[in-house]
């Protein structure tokens, strides 16, 4: 089986998380607005946002962090396409217990994962302390993290990933609270909206589902509709409304 054969994955995406344009824009100036000459994408997957800020910052570099060997070299094809190849690296590496801090601007987007032992039940105070390690002074931290809109219902719970459960996240509230615990001021709360997760869900999917109305024999056919389909249902019965998305712009607090 060649490459060209196998279920496509991704490829409607621009960003692997509900963001959108417009929201992008925002961000991106707010971060260019305190002249990065650094930055660090932390499980940077392909580092769209990476790029945009390396686009919008002249001189800027950045490093990109994954482990998805995949993701990474699409980063760099981005990269070549968009002559930013001399100013990004796009590192196969671990982003845990990273040494390659601190910096200007430091991206998490969906990725706090990438800060925790995976050993350990999942802590996003765990995730801002280390990103407050990461960060100079004067500097900015983009943190794209989980956070429950309402409590969810066991029936919610029970179609969401395996194991799902209320601790997974905190409120928005707790979680603001949490980063300021963390050394930071909230400069900026926003979360992504219910278009923002419609687009990103059905682009998450949407080469799959292509593929999969055009190879229903094929080997891999069967075992790819299983996945998709259990993927749409833990968000279509699960946590479509309940799960958002934060985007906090943070600022650290000089020490005394
Ligand atoms: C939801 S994706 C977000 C990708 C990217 N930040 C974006 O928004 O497009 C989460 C990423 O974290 C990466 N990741 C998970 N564990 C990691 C680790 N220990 N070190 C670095 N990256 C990791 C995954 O490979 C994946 O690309």
């Amino acid at each position: 089986m060649t490459v060209s054969d196998l279920p496509p994955r991704l490829g409607s995406l621009t960003f692997h998380g509900p963001f959108s344009e417009d929201r992008t824009r925002r961000i991106v100036a707010r971060l260019a607005d305190v002249s990065p000459a650094t930055v660090l994408d932390i499980g940077c997957g392909w580092g769209e946002l990476l790029l945009r800020v390396l686009e919008a910052v002249p001189g800027s570099t950045g490093v990109g962090l994954d482990i998805n060997a995949e993701d990474l070299a699409r980063g760099r094809d981005l990269a070549k396409e968009r002559g930013l190849a001399e100013r990004v690296e796009f590192v196969e590496e671990s982003a845990l217990g990273t040494l390659r801090g601190p910096v200007d601007v430091v991206l998490c987007l969906g990725s706090g994962q990438a800060l925790c032992d995976p050993e350990q039940p999942y802590d996003p105070g765990v995730v801002l302390r280390e990103l407050r390690r990461l960060v100079r002074p004067g500097g900015r931290v983009l943190l794209g993290e989980g956070f429950w809109e309402r409590s969810p219902t066991d029936e919610e719970l029970a179609a969401m990933w395996p194991g799902a459960h209320a601790g997974d996240h905190l409120g928005l509230g707790p979680l603001v609270d949490l980063a300021i615990e963390s050394g930071f001021r909230p400069a900026w709360i926003e979360s992504a909206s219910r278009e923002e997760w419609e687009e990103f869900e059905s682009g998450y999917r949407h080469d799959t589902e292509l593929w999969l109305a055009t190879h229903p024999d094929h080997p891999l056919a069967a075992e790819t509709r299983e996945r998709v389909d259990r993927q749409r249902s833990s968000w279509a019965d699960g946590y479509r409304n309940v799960l958002g998305i934060a985007y906090l712009t943070l600022v650290p607090v000089v020490s005394a």
